[in-house]
């Protein structure tokens, strides 16, 4: 995050290492905030997923490449001109939309343009697919309803993704995997938003397959 290119295409502010470790530490443990480190792809010998983690080989600080991450909120309904506002937590939840908005980082260029990118991407709205639920009620700090028939619990109603107009190949990358302009004009500050406003599993299993990524294992955070 030294890197002032890299500040820039992920619209970051330069921190102290103290800032940094909080701003690790709140994406850890906030409930509006999920994120994974993407790491080099890893193929060692362990019989199982949680020895590779225990090794601390698949993760080691050398083979972390990026991040890729999701940050939730709550915004009111569209109004006439398409436009949607911020909404206060906790209050007159029916009418809003809970948007997940999506950040992704491959962060040396000796990295980028391996596929790693839309591989981290791909997983990560896959992983979004099958714990939308249990994310959007940990969100609302809610307990997910154990009855599956029940539709009592809220669910992620879209994905977005703000990326700046002269960023090109991640405009292009996002559009790849279903996500479209909501405007053609960039905001005020420089940037495209885009949504993805269906991620079904079945959507994001197909593109998986399209681009060869076929292999997704999760293993649990302990
Ligand atoms: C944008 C970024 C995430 C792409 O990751 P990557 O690993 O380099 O990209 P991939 O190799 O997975 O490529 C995926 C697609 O992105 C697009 N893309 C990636 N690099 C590109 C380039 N140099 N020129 C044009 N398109 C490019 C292409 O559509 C590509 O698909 P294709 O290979 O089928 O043509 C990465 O370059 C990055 O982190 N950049 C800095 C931070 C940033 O811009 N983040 C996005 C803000 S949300």
């Amino acid at each position: 995050m030294q890197d002032p290119e890299i500040r820039e295409a992920t619209a970051s502010e330069p921190l102290s290492l103290d800032e940094e470790y909080n701003m690790q530490r709140s994406w850890r443990t906030d409930a509006d905030k999920l994120t994974f480190i993407v790491c080099l792809p890893w193929s060692g010998q362990s019989s199982s997923a949680e020895d590779r983690i225990l090794e601390k080989e698949a993760d080691a600080e050398d083979r972390m490449i990026g991040d890729v991450n999701l940050f939730l909120r709550q915004e009111e309904e569209d109004d006439d001109n398409g436009d949607y506002g911020d909404h206060a937590e906790g209050n007159g939840e029916k009418n809003s939309k809970i948007i997940g908005e999506v950040e992704l980082m491959i962060a040396e260029k000796q990295h980028q343009r391996h596929g790693y990118g839309r591989a981290a991407l791909l997983t990560f709205l896959r992983y979004i697919a099958l714990h939308r639920r249990e994310i959007a009620a940990d969100f609302l700090h809610r307990e997910v309803s154990s009855d599956d028939n029940a539709d009592n619990g809220r669910d992620i109603d879209c994905l977005s993704v703000k990326i700046g107009q002269t960023n090109h190949r991640s405009l292009a990358l996002f559009e790849s995997t279903g996500f479209v302009k909501v405007s053609d004009t960039p905001n005020y500050f420089g940037e495209f938003e885009l949504r993805l406003e269906k991620f079904e599993r079945g959507h994001i299993e197909e593109l998986c397959e399209k681009y060869r990524i076929t292999t997704y294992e999760e293993i649990q955070y302990r």
